[in-house]
This record gives C-alpha cells, structure tokens and sequence, in this order.
C-alpha cells in the first residue's frame, strides 16, 4: 500500500523530506474534550484500550484536528502486565495500580506466559481497524514498554518516584529481577511482531524509566533487553523493515550505546540539544524529539519560537522527526497544538528552501 504522506517514514530512514515529519507522545488523551467524551462512554480507560472500535476512533481524533504525520495505536504499555493477570486498574488522578504485585521469587516464578494471540487480540483488532479507517492517509505507529520500565509497574504496584521495591529487587535479587525482565522481553518480542502482522508501519519502545538507573544498571537491566528486542524484530520476516525508535527518557548520556543497539531512531527528551545527538549519533540514526512539553502552557508566539529555535539545530540534516521530549499534558488548550504543528511544517518547509 502507498502511503498518500510517507514523511515519517522517509525521516526514520534518513532520507530527504519537504518538511519536517511531526506527531506527539500521548496525541491522542485527555487533552482533547473529544478525546474525554468517548472515555466517559466507554465507562473507564480500560475498556476504552479493549474495545476496538472505541481505540480506533480515539486514535483518529487528534488526525482531525491536526495535520499530523503519523497516528499512534491508542493503547497502553500496561496491557502486558494485564494480561499476564497482575490485576490492573486505571483511575483519573491515581494513575495505574496492580493489585497483585511482584515482590517475591515466587511470584515472578509463577508469571504465566502470555498467548499475544488470544490475550492481546483486542490490541491486534484495533489495529486492523485503525489501517483500514486511515485508508494510507499516514502510517500507523505501534509500540511497547521497555521490559525495564514494564518492571517498574509489575514490582511497585503502580507509579514511584524511588523505586525502593524494583532497585530493591535488582540489588538484591538479580536472578529475579533478570528473569522477570527475560519473560517481559519474550511478551514484547511477541506482541510487537503480532502488532508488525497486523499493519503498524512503525514501532516504538517507551522506556520511560531507564532514566533512573545508573549507568552500568541501564545496561544490564534495560538497555541489553531493549537490544534483544530489535535483535528479534530484525531477525523476523515479517517486522525486519519496520523502523525501530527506541527512547529513554534521561537517557540523553547513553545515545552512542542505544544507537548500537542497531535501532533506527533514538527519541530524546528536552534535556538533550538536538544539535548534540546529531553529532553524536545523527550518521546512525534519525532523531525524535524534544521540545519541553511544558513550552504548549506558553503563548503561541513562544511555541513558534521554541519549535522553529529546534528545528534550526538540525537545519537542513534528514533524520528529523518533530515531537515533544515527553507526552503531552492533560491540562494543553488544543489551540496550541494547531500552532506547533503547523509551525513545524511551515517553518522546516522555509529552512529546506521550499
Ligand atoms: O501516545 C499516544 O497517543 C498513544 C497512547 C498511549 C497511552 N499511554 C495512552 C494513555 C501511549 C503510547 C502510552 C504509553 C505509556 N503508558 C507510557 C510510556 C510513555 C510515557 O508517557 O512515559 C507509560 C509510562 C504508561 C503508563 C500509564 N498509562 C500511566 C502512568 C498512566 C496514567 C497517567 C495519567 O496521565 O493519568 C496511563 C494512562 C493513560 N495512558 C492515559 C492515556 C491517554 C490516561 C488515561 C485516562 O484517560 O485517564
């Protein structure tokens, strides 16, 4: 199938653009009243993500509002974990909570096997979905959690902001930790490649923790699962042409080692100049990111200023894809979306002299 925009797909390979590529962590959320009323029918955010039909529209309404490059399968990194049975709820204002945790040997021990198949069809289904609704429009990105930052969620029970059990665990107990995140890695191996068959055009890896590890633990813990990842995606008939961007947020010290992973793009959070990666690793791979998310509660003077001040690290180098070094905030007026993406559209036109 052509794509009628393949802009995204052409910056993951490094090739050249008419502009910039642009979309954004979390496009699809809370931000969006729209967004807020298909949640309320669907009764929690749960259902929502299990319901096919419900995931396909939420992933298609930021695409109506904006001219975005890419869509992102509405989903979230936790269904994993969910269907490996750790009990998982999502409430407004508490964030996501297991009810049953791993905190032992044995409960790691006892982590079923997940069937992608049959447990994670509904992910599967909305993709097919979503490709058909898109009609090539733009292509479709597909995504998981690092094993590491999955991790995060199973031992603690939810969000942390120490995370005394997980470190705990790898200090203390680093065959578990290992194994848990070798049955996480063999989970996202499989459901990433389910996804690859059912159409994505693009996959993501959020580790959205690595960032908190230091750097001989990163390697160990995350970094070496994430090169297993692309390792068997690249391996595979089916996912081995399907662009690969990995990011860790607070990774910005580590980009030479995630480029050696042999990923194809590397997303960055704002603490890392743009300029810099593109010096570091540009000749590798292509770069994600990395505007503040923080900079959309500014006027849409500062917007434009902040993401044309971006775009010119990279003038005129291919490689580029616009986001925003983190998701995007729940609290964000629309309007100021609207001017970000049309700014880096317009503006990247004007630096390639087009
Ligand atoms: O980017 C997109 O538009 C696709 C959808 C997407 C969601 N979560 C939807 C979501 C993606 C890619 C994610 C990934 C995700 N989920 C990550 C990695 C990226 C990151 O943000 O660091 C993490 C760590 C999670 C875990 C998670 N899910 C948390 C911590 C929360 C609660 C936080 C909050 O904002 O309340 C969620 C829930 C969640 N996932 C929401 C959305 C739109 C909000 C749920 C709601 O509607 O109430």
């Amino acid at each position: 199938m052509t794509l009628k925009n393949d802009r995204l797909l052409r910056a993951l390979r490094r090739e050249s653009v008419d502009c910039t590529p642009v979309w954004i962590m979390r496009q699809a959320g809370r931000y969006l009243p729209e967004y807020r009323e298909t949640r309320t029918k669907a009764g929690d955010f749960l259902t929502l993500c299990k319901t096919p039909e419900l995931a396909c529209e939420v992933t298609l309404q930021p695409l109506r509002r904006f001219e975005l490059d890419a869509a992102i399968l509405f989903s979230d990194i936790l269904t994993i974990p969910d269907a490996m049975g750790l009990g998982l709820t999502l409430n407004e204002g508490v964030g996501p909570r297991f009810s049953k945790p791993l905190r032992a040997a044995a409960d790691v021990e006892k982590l079923p096997e997940i069937d992608v198949s049959s447990d994670l069809a509904y992910v599967t289904d909305a993709v097919k979905m979503i490709r058909r609704e898109l009609d090539g429009a733009v292509p479709l990105i597909g995504f998981s959690g690092s094993p590491w930052t999955l991790a995060t969620y199973m031992v603690e029970g939810g969000g942390s902001k120490d995370f005394r059990l997980v470190k705990g665990m790898m200090h203390d107990q680093p065959r578990v930790a290992h194994s848990l995140l070798q049955k996480n890695t063999d989970a996202v191996v499989n459901y990433l490649k389910a996804q690859a068959a059912a159409g994505v055009q693009s996959l993501m890896l959020f580790d959205t923790w690595g960032g908190v590890l230091s750097t001989p633990d990163y390697v160990d813990f995350s970094l070496s699962y994430m090169a297993q990842i692309v390792e068997a995606l690249k391996a595979d008939e089916v996912s081995r042409d399907i662009p690969i961007t990995l990011f860790t947020k607070g990774g910005g010290q580590w980009l030479e080692k995630i480029a050696d992973t042999g990923c194809d793009a590397v997303g960055l959070d704002w603490t890392t100049p743009l300029s810099d990666a593109y010096q570091r690793i540009g000749d590798r791979v292509a770069l994600q990111g990395n505007m503040d998310p923080t900079v959309l509660y500014a006027s849409d003077t500062k917007v434009q200023t902040e993401a044309t001040r971006i775009l010119h690290e990279m003038g005129t180098a291919n490689g580029h894809i616009f986001n925003l070094g983190h998701g995007i905030h729940p609290q964000i007026e629309p309007a100021r979306v609207k001017t970000l993406v049309d700014t880096v559209h317009s503006v990247s036109k004007e630096i390639r002299g087009n």
